[in-house]
């Protein structure tokens, strides 16, 4: 995309006008050339970002437009505050194993990034997968966190509220008069669906944008393979970090649950030692790590890790199954 694609009769999108507004028209083709065609991703990057990718030469410069753009998207510190405190509130992500779920406090949290470390086979792929479909669960826990939020008995609001495909929120009073006629005369129940989807909305902005998963299987690997040798170890761990900078920023703004798997890596000590890989930029930049290793031929231990409030080793037993994870 470029500034001339615009030109003659072709309208601006607004998006580029209001990022033409804080850049300057000089600029904006210099932007819009490495991707950022917006004021919303502007606020994502960094001054040190900007000048590496040659978009401007001045460091104040580049932080007076980030933080124009950061303000302008209501990026403040008062804002991240009231987001970390809203996010606390949110359900948890089920893992479909009764264990793990205890020893995760009662799931993944969302707006947290989870490390998932482990060696080849270990089960950390079909962890993954398995998130993927237990986030598309029916979301009676998510309205029974809502409903008591509200002060509804939270039985009574599952018991209540006709589950539907999640590309129906958003349109439930159709749906109902398309699939369940009687159900819109028992107006009661509706008033309860009405109730808890305006809330529902406002606390998921993430399922409006199309997901709220987000599974990164093995962040290091392509790293691995790109930057091979001591030689390049600078450039990809700076990579790395602007990487999991980026991606914890998105999962905060959208509420998102997300895992990020790791491989492990020898350390040359007697006996014999696993570590994970990526050096600090990857251990510090998760919320929380957790380790899985063999138990068995198909029963795994998941332990944690590096978690803030758990003991080192703590742990739940899975089994792996030729379909799904599921307690021992
Ligand atoms: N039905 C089954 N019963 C027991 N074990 C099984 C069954 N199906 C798969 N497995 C085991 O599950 C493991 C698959 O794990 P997975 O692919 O999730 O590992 P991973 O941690 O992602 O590994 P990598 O680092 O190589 O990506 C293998 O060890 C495989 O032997
Ligand atoms: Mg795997």
């Amino acid at each position: 995309m470029s500034v001339g694609e615009y030109g003659g009769n072709a309208k601006e999108p607004d998006a580029v006008a209001k990022l033409r507004s804080i850049v300057g028209s000089r600029n904006l083709e210099k932007f819009l050339m490495v991707g950022i065609d917006s004021v919303r991703k502007l606020a994502d990057y960094t001054p040190a970002d900007l000048i590496s990718l040659k978009v401007l030469d001045e460091y104040d410069e580049a932080a007076r437009v980030i933080r124009m753009a950061r303000e302008a998207v209501g990026e403040t510190l008062l804002l991240d505050y009231k987001r970390r405190v809203e996010i606390r509130s949110l359900p948890r992500l089920t893992t479909g194993i009764k264990a793990v779920d205890e020893l995760l406090g009662g799931g993944l949290e969302p707006g947290k990034i989870y490390g998932i470390a482990g060696e080849f086979g270990a089960g950390k792929s079909r962890f993954c997968h398995q998130l993927c479909v237990t986030v598309q669960l029916p979301p009676d826990d998510l309205i029974r966190g809502i409903a008591s939020k509200m002060g509804i008995d939270p039985d009574r609001a599952v018991e209540s509220v006709l589950v539907v495909d999640s590309s129906d929120y958003f349109n439930m009073e159709e749906f109902l008069r398309r699939e369940w006629p009687s159900f819109i005369e028992e107006g009661y129940k509706l008033l309860v669906i009405d109730t808890l989807i305006g809330p529902f909305r406002q606390q998921f902005p993430g399922r409006e944008e199309g997901y709220k998963l987000l599974v990164i299987d093995t962040l290091i690997g392509p790293f691995r393979q790109q930057f091979p040798g001591r030689e390049h170890l600078a450039e990809r761990q700076q990579r790395l970090n602007r990487v999991i900078g980026w991606v914890l920023k998105h999962v905060r703004r959208r509420h998102l649950y997300c895992v990020i798997t790791d491989q492990v890596q020898a350390e040359p000590t007697y006996g014999g030692s696993l570590k994970i890989t990526g050096g600090h930029v990857l251990a510090h930049g998760m919320t929380y790590w957790y380790w899985i290793q063999s138990a068995g031929s198909n029963v795994r231990r998941i332990m944690a890790y590096d978690v803030i409030n758990k003991a080192y080793g703590e742990s739940a037993l899975f089994k792996i199954t030729d379909d799904v994870l599921t307690d021992v």
